[in-house]
């Protein structure tokens, strides 16, 4: 089966097509509007949307022609239907319909959230079931027990900032560029991880949800006390609160495993790409599997979607409609 994968639930255009006999990627495009936002500081969800229309049909084409494929040749169509922005959504959403009555295909809407997770399936060697996953992006922390496809408890939550807005505000607020992760993650390797004892919220508590939005204010306090930012003082923030963020998510997913009694760790989503991250997680957390897609593959992608989408096609509960959830969680699918 060929599926066609979608992603348009904010800043970026994917589209990719997914053998599922060979479990492989035939074709993946990608265009990035973070350079049309970065003068906002953030995502401007209007001109998000107004950007994915013109870029969507040509990514299409030339993925089909880098795989010499046609219309003819895939078997559904998969898209993002939320959790995300609802015009950025939408334009995802109204396209692959279009091209299913156009097409004559079926058309299904995935979570992007499972979408992150299952998208570790194309790795070689893939986790099997059941297994924790950690999923952070610029909208979500979650720990998830997954045992099959569509199967999700989650275990635990941020009640605040999501990793990925953490690290976007916490670089804006040391004037960095946005998106703040990868900057942060530049600036850090200057630095000292340990020259500010920044709070690792909630790290010793019994639950299993996240709180950053303490650490981002601590890093406000200490820009405030500072008479310049200079180079030397951003490069030791970076460090300071990435070993933070770090910390917190090595200390909640190890109790997560030891309590689910789990051995395999799938971690997704933007943050995931970040390699003091995974680094500190092949180090800290010994004797566990650990499984981190391509760098390419752990922001927003259209092979996520595609992955899932083959799965939810096969289960054969499609729509008729352009359907949108721009609030969706992982334990209402
Ligand atoms: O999954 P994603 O592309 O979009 C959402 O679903 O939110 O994640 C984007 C987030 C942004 O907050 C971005 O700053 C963060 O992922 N990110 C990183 C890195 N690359 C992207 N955070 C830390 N280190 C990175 N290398
Ligand atoms: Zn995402």
């Amino acid at each position: 089966m060929k599926i066609l994968g979608i992603e348009t639930s904010c800043d970026e255009t994917g589209v990719a097509v997914y053998d599922s006999k060979k479990n492989i990627i035939l074709t993946e495009q990608i265009y990035t509007q973070a350079s049309k936002h970065a003068e906002y500081g953030g995502v401007v969800p209007e001109l998000a949307s107004r950007d994915h229309i013109p870029k969507l049909l040509p990514l299409i084409s030339m993925g089909f022609k880098e795989a010499n494929l046609n219309s003819e040749d895939i078997d559904g169509i998969a898209y993002t239907s939320g959790p995300g922005l609802r015009g950025p959504l939408l334009t995802g959403a109204a396209l692959a319909r279009a091209l299913s009555l156009g097409w004559n295909k079926p058309c299904v809407g995935i979570n992007h959230m499972e979408a992150h997770l299952l998208v570790n399936l194309l790795e070689d060697p893939a986790p099997s079931f059941p297994f924790l996953t950690l999923l952070i992006s610029g909208g979500h922390c979650l720990l998830i027990k997954a045992t099959d496809v569509g199967e999700y408890e989650i275990l635990g939550q941020t009640r605040d900032d999501a990793v990925g807005e953490a690290f976007d505000k916490v670089a804006k607020l040391i004037g960095l560029n946005y998106p703040g992760g990868p900057e942060i993650e530049k600036m850090a390797k200057e630095g000292s991880p340990f020259e500010y004892d920044l709070p690792r919220p909630m790290i010793n508590r019994d639950h299993l949800d996240f709180s950053f939005s303490g650490l981002k204010t601590a890093v406000y306090y200490l820009v405030k006390k500072q008479k310049s930012l200079n180079r030397e003082f951003i490069a030791n923030i970076s460090a300071s609160f990435q070993n933070a963020v770090t910390e917190t998510l090595v200390k909640k997913c190890s109790k997560a495993l030891v309590n689910n009694n789990l051995n395999q760790l799938v971690v997704g989503g933007g943050v995931a790409a970040n390699q003091y991250i995974r680094d500190t997680f092949k180090r800290d957390l010994i004797g566990v599997d650990l499984f981190f897609p391509k760098l390419e593959r752990c922001t927003d992608n259209g092979a996520m979607v595609a992955v899932a989408g083959s799965y939810r096609i096969q289960q054969s509960n499609l729509e008729s409609s352009i359907k949108i959830r721009p609030r969706w969680d992982l334990s209402e699918i």
